[in-house]
This record gives C-alpha cells, structure tokens and sequence, in this order.
C-alpha cells in the first residue's frame, strides 16, 4: 500500500514538473495569466512601449474571472486607475479592439454605463475596486497612469529564450535552406511568426546585436501571402516589402528609409543571414513532415474616401483618384494600441501651394503637424506615427484644381 503511494506521488511529481506553467521576465503567475504592475505613471504610449518591450501588451480581462482577478492584483498598492489593453475607434463595442489583435469588446467588455465613449478618449482605463469597481472607462490617452503589463504563460523547457509554449534559439549566418537544415536538427523550424507580440519578442531577443536582419523561416508567393517552412498557417502578416530579388523573408532589425523596425521584406535564399529556430515546449520528436499549407485568406479592399476610421494595413488615395481630384477629403488612420502607423506615398502631386496634404501625429488637427506636403514629389514620401493614430487632411483650396491628381498611399502596422 506504502509503495502505491509512493509511486502515485512520484507520478504526480514528474506531471508537475514537466507540465510546469511559468512566467518569464518576472512576471506573476495570477489567474492562469502573467502580469506585472508598474506603480510609475505614464500616458498610453509610454505604458504601450513598456509593455511590448517584454513582447507583452497591456493587461487584457476576456473573462468575469480575469476582470475580478486584476483588480484583487493591483487593490492592494492603493492604485484607483490602471490603464488596459483596450483601444476605441468608435462609440460602439464592436469598434474597440483589444490589442493582441485578436478581437472587439463583443467577446467580452465590463463598460461602465454610458462607455465606450470614443469622445472622452480612445484609450480605456479599468477602474479598480471600490467605487465603480472593476470598470472600464474611456480616457484621454495623455494621460498618466499606472499599468499593468501581460505575457503570455509558457512551460519550463531547456530553452535560450522562452514565449507562449515555444523555445526559440538565435544561429549565425547561413542561406536559407541551410538555416532550416540546422533547425531542424535542433527538433525545429526556421521561426514562423503568428502575432504581433511574438514578432516584438523576436526582435527582443536581439536587442543586444546591432544586426540589420535576420532571417525567418517563410517564403513569401505574393504581398498578402507566406508559406511558413514549419506548416503552420498563415494568420498574422507584417510584410512590408514584397520585392522582386528573391522569396524569402527577413525581419528588418533597424528602421531605415527601406525598412521599418520588426517588418518582413523578400529577399534572396542564398546569402547568409543570422536566424532563429523556434520548437514547442517539450517537442523532441524530430520526425514530423509538415503538413500542407492552407489558401490564402482574403484580400484586403482598399478604402474609398469617407468620414470613416482606417485600420492598418490598407490604401488611401485622394478623391477620384487616379483621375483629378475635384474636394477635399480627411482620413483617420489607426491600428491597434500597442502598435504605431506607417505613412508611405506611392505618388504626391496637389496642387502647388493651393491644395495640401497635412499629416498629423494624432487623431485630428489639434495634434502635432508632422508635414505638410503640397506640389509634386519625386520618388516616395513616408513617415510614421509616435502613437497608433494617424490623421490625414487632404485640403484642397483651389477653385477648379487643372487636372492635378493628388496623391495615393500605402499605411502599416509598425512597433
Ligand atoms: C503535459 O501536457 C501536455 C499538453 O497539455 C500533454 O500532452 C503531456 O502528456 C503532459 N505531460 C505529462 C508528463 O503529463
Ligand atoms: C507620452 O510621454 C512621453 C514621455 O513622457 C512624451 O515624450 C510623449 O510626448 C507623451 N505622448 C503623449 C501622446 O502624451
Ligand atoms: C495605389 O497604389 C497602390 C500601390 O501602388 C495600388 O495597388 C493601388 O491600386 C493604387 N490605388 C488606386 C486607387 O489606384
């Protein structure tokens, strides 16, 4: 009888330990979910940049359980407001997004009446117990507050580098085939990448090299579709450049005029590039062939000219573009909160001096002006956002603008 005990709690044991659920990073394992606070006050942005510097976001409550739970976390440092992870584009729950990207407030919101309410803010604060408890209310995102930060749980494993499930390990040079050739004798593939968040901590884990790119395990076959060398479905996409000198993705690892910081561009298969294989947790079968891969998803429609709120990627263009322009028309770019916009123009031309292109770091004119762009540019124009919201007046002052066409632009998601 002794000895089935025995052997019942070394069984459990062994579960224990190998089915371990951890936080990296310091992070507190609450509620099935790892978060941290920051005490220190910080606007939206700031809170944001924190958070994503650990490939986090800002705290998510998707349930009544982890609505209650992060108030019980934080109730005890005497905070009243924190901000979350929740960023309106409108009035309605629908048109507020959490940030991992994976949904609206329709799954699941605790609004306060009256909320969301994009005028007071589009940024959201949950309102710790006491009075109104648990709450959710809209704010203006300058202001200060404390946060708190979430990542998701994992496994212990024997890995360099550790996120959601999955060990991930950095290589030197090698072309492409020969990359995944080495991963996959590390039970692996070359690194495909399925979130935005997964995509930051990558970057991450090179924050210490001064490296232009690394290579990523996908081949792209046009812009809006990537087969992954692991099989695994295409569900999350940051390509920027779709070129024509080769097929294969690297992730840009410095902003230059090419290239924004943690986006995806072709290149050729053959030079030699730094990489990253990535495993699940406790995979050490190396046998596996991959299965196929899936249809691409649909594409994108480019936007016509409305009063409306543009989600990153997608197109603009002038009014009756590519024929003359004939009215103005202004245009909110955003994407979700942990993320910034990139502006390039494909071509630029109002009208010299009557008719402009204003670009505005924020979400109206009361923002600060980042360009005004009027008369012809040769080759492309582009900038990028401080926070997630981007707003574009394309002001025409000209009476009958003679056959001028205006402009045409491509905007991104970017951290
Ligand atoms: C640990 O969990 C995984 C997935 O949940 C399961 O497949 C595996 O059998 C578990 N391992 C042990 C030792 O129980
Ligand atoms: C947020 O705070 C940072 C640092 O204090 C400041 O540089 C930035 O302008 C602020 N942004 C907004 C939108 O308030
Ligand atoms: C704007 O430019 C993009 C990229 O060059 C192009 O795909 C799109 O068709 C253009 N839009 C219009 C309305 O011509």
């Amino acid at each position: 009888m002794k000895f089935i005990i025995y052997l019942f709690l070394f069984i459990a044991a062994c579960h224990a330990a190998s089915n371990n659920t951890i936080c990296t990073n310091g992070f507190n394992l609450i509620n099935n979910k790892c978060w941290k606070l920051f005490q220190e006050p910080a606007n939206h942005t700031m809170a944001e940049r924190t958070c994503t510097g650990y490939g986090g976001t800002l705290f998510m409550a998707r349930t009544a359980i982890d609505n209650r739970a992060v108030g019980n976390y934080v109730n005890s440092f005497g905070i009243d407001r924190i901000w979350m992870g929740v960023f309106c584009i409108g009035n309605v729950k629908n048109q507020c997004y959490f940030d991992d990207q994976v949904g609206s407030t329709v799954i699941y919101d605790n609004f306060a009446p009256g909320f969301p309410n994009a005028g007071t803010g589009r940024c959201v604060y949950y309102s710790v117990p006491g009075s109104p408890s648990g709450l959710w209310i809209n704010a203006d995102c300058t202001e200060q507050l404390s946060y708190v930060c979430e990542l998701p749980t994992t496994h212990s494993d024997y890995c360099d580098f550790n996120f959601n499930d999955h060990c991930y390990f950095r290589n030197d040079e090698l072309p492409f085939s020969a990359a995944q050739l080495q991963c996959q004798n590390l039970c692996g593939n070359l690194v495909s990448i399925h979130s935005a968040e997964e995509n930051r901590y990558i970057t991450s884990i090179y924050s210490q090299f001064s490296y232009d790119f690394i290579r990523i395990g996908g081949i792209a076959t046009s812009n809006d579709f990537v087969v992954w060398a692991d099989g695994s479905v295409m569900d999350y996409s940051n390509l920027e450049t779709f070129g024509t000198g080769g097929n294969c993705l690297k992730m840009a690892l410095k902003s230059t005029d090419s290239h924004s910081r943690g986006a995806w561009y072709t290149d050729d298969c053959y030079s030699p590039g730094h990489f990253v294989c990535k495993r699940p947790i406790g995979a050490v079968d190396c046998s596996g062939t991959p299965p196929p891969p899936t249809a691409p998803p649909p594409p994108i429609t480019p936007p016509t000219c409305t009063t409306g709120v543009y989600v990153a990627p997608g197109v603009i263009s002038s009014p009756n573009y590519p024929s003359p322009y004939h009215s103005s028309c202004a245009y909110t770019l955003t994407t979700y909160g942990s993320n910034k916009i990139r502006l390039t123009f494909n071509y630029v031309y109002p009208y010299p001096n009557y008719d402009f292109v204003d670009i505005y770091d924020g979400g109206s004119t009361d923002t600060p002006k980042i360009t005004s762009l009027t008369g012809y540019y040769g080759g492309s124009y582009t900038c990028t956002s401080t926070g997630n919201i981007m707003y574009i007046n394309f002001r025409v002052t000209s009476s009958n603008s003679p056959g001028y066409i205006g402009f045409n632009a491509t905007f991104y998601s970017v951290f």
